[in-house]
């Protein structure tokens, strides 16, 4: 015991303040051969009646002086680095910087959410596609000029394979794979062989969406329109539509809402129109539903595709499309989506 009390005070009154004295703290107290151990050792000699407080109080000790040199050794090693160099460790750290949504998933999201409001699913598939997804189950017939419509990246050693130009190939991989009633909203990128200019990228982003149900009606079609186009432009949006032609639609049309910057009077965005097109649409040719497998006497349905890139410019007024593409932090730290 009185060992156990000698030892105790010698650690008590260690004063530790530097590299050294810590060293010597560790020789005389932590090491193998140290008094300490020693005693650790002696704890299975010590009388039966006597030894469990012994050990205890051995143990208790070896612990604190363990703690007495884990916090010592902190402090000296800060210290250290302190004095080599001008670091202030106590000073409180810069704020991390978290990173925010990219403009365009938030717009992405935006659809989406808007249509998966009323009952449509989100559904995705390969930027790489074949022909027969993208032009042929499109009725794009081989040859057709209408294929020139969208200027394609097609893969150098396989002319069949290509990269989507619409994401129209997904309303077809849908309905190969699935029977009527189908409501579905397929958003991803698309590739178009296209100089690149402020209004213009070889790299965008569509929604795509695909209705096809008994009796879906061109009617139908318009009322859904609007109602995204006022969830996402403001309850006092106006839409109208203007006769168009796609390949895969009969009739088509193309969708224009109220400029969202002048309110209808004209600006320059609308070139004084007071409209701007923001969707193309029309009711899915009976042809298309028959090539991917589903009965055109049975059902009818209607379909619709819109740039984001286009939506998002009108949305936040920017105007020039290639901001979304370099990534300049100045820009994209600007957005904010939607409960963020
Ligand atoms: N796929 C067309 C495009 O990329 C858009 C569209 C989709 C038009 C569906 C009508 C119906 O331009």
């Amino acid at each position: 015991m009185t060992s156990i009390d000698k030892i105790k005070s010698q650690l008590e009154q260690f004063a530790i303040d530097s590299l050294d004295t810590l060293e010597q703290f560790r020789l005389q107290f932590l090491t193998k051969k140290s008094e300490l151990q020693e005693l650790l050792s002696e704890i299975k000699n010590v009388a039966p009646e006597e030894r469990k407080s012994f050990g205890q109080q051995v143990n208790e000790l070896k612990q604190k002086a363990q703690q007495f040199y884990e916090e010592a050794k902190a402090k000296m090693e800060c210290q250290a680095v302190q004095a080599g160099s001008d670091l202030d460790v106590t000073r409180p750290s810069t704020a991390v910087t978290l990173g925010s949504m990219h403009p365009i998933s938030i717009m992405m999201n935006e659809v989406c959410d808007i249509f998966e409001k009323i009952g449509f699913s989100t559904v995705s598939g390969p930027d790489v596609e074949d022909d027969w997804h993208v032009f042929t189950a499109l009725n794009f017939p081989e040859e057709h000029p209408a294929r020139d419509m969208q200027d394609t990246f097609f893969i150098e050693l396989h002319p069949d394979i290509l990269l989507r130009t619409h994401t129209s190939s997904l309303q077809v991989r849908t309905m190969e794979k699935q029977q009527p009633p189908i409501r579905v909203i397929c958003p991803g990128r698309v590739f178009r062989n296209e100089a690149i200019t402020s209004r213009a990228h070889c790299i965008f982003h569509q929604v795509e969406g695909l209705y096809v149900a008994e009796n879906v009606s061109f009617a139908e079609m318009k009322q859904t329109l609007l109602y995204f186009a006022q969830q996402m432009f403001g309850k006092d949006t106006k839409i109208r539509l203007r006769p168009s032609y796609f390949p895969f639609t009969e009739p088509s049309a193309e969708m224009d809402i109220s400029c969202n910057i002048c309110g209808g009077s004209g600006c320059a965005l609308c070139k004084h129109t007071g409209w701007v097109e923001i969707l193309g649409c029309g009711m899915v040719d009976p042809s298309v539903l028959e090539n991917c497998g589903i009965d055109s006497k049975k059902y009818t349905g209607y379909a619709f595709g819109l740039g984001i890139e286009r939506m998002t410019m009108l949305k936040y007024r920017t105007n020039d499309i290639r901001l979304y593409f370099e990534n300049d932090v100045r820009f994209l730290r600007q957005f904010k989506a939607a409960g963020n």
